[in-house]
């Protein structure tokens, strides 16, 4: 019903949406889910008219797949997440709502490549490794080494997609982000930022700046002392 009304409310509240989910998957929406709105303008950027493949790097409980695959049918919305609970929510879901052009599955993006998609969204799904404010649940565990090693895979990973594939990220540190990625534009004070890949990555930079890393690392480790 839910995902039946966005399609015509396009303006739906975060209030409304959230409540396709139980009260603990709810509760986290505000600081670990995509808004419908920032969902929607993205799914926008990625669809643009045309169908397309699209992966969520960290998909949480599905809001970002089920907003964009709500609003662009002929697209493709594919998430996945390394907790367990957040991969049963966001299947029961599509059941339930039968929203057939997403899928979800159990996995560690250190387990996958990017290849595929035509577009990918990241919301900072590391964060959580440097900062405990970050913290999801019991599960998450600040770890500098874990931080690094996702991060490094994640650019590596962008920096082998092809030419013309969509990346956005919110909330991440432009350091993620090969240079090969040009910015097309930037929303909700630069948290919100949507590139194109246009340069062979041998054309550019391919190591990960490592100075920024550990200067934003720092920063954390210093905020949590
Ligand atoms: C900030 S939430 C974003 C959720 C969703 N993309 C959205 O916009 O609504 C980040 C998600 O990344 C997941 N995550 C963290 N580390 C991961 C990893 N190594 N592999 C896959 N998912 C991971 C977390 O479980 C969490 O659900």
């Amino acid at each position: 019903m839910i995902i039946e009304k966005l399609r015509i409310q396009k303006n739906m509240s975060d209030e409304d949406f959230d409540a396709i989910y139980p009260f603990e998957i709810r509760e986290l929406s505000e600081r670990h889910w995509s808004s419908v709105f920032v969902s929607k303008i993205a799914s926008e950027f990625f669809c643009n008219q045309k169908s397309v493949k699209v992966l969520d790097i960290g998909s949480g409980a599905g809001k970002f797949c089920f907003v964009g695959a709500a609003l662009h049918p002929a697209s493709e919305f594919h998430g996945i997440d390394i907790r367990e609970n957040f991969i049963e929510i966001s299947n029961e879901l599509k059941e339930k709502h039968q929203v057939s052009n997403t899928s979800f599955q159990l996995q560690d993006v250190l387990q996958m490549n990017f290849s595929g998609y035509d577009g990918i969204y990241f919301f900072n799904s590391f964060q959580e490794k440097i900062d405990p404010t970050s913290a999801i649940d019991h599960r998450s565990e600040v770890s500098i080494e874990q931080y690094i090693l996702y991060t490094n895979h994640l650019f590596n990973e962008l920096n082998k997609v092809p030419v013309g594939t969509k990346l956005v990220t919110y909330f991440a540190e432009d350091f993620c982000v090969p240079d090969s990625f040009r910015l097309i534009s930037t929303h909700f004070k630069g948290e919100l930022k949507f590139y194109l890949k246009d340069l062979e990555s041998h054309e550019s930079h391919t190591l990960l700046n490592e100075e920024d890393i550990n200067e934003h690392i720092d920063k954390h480790t210093f905020l949590s002392e």
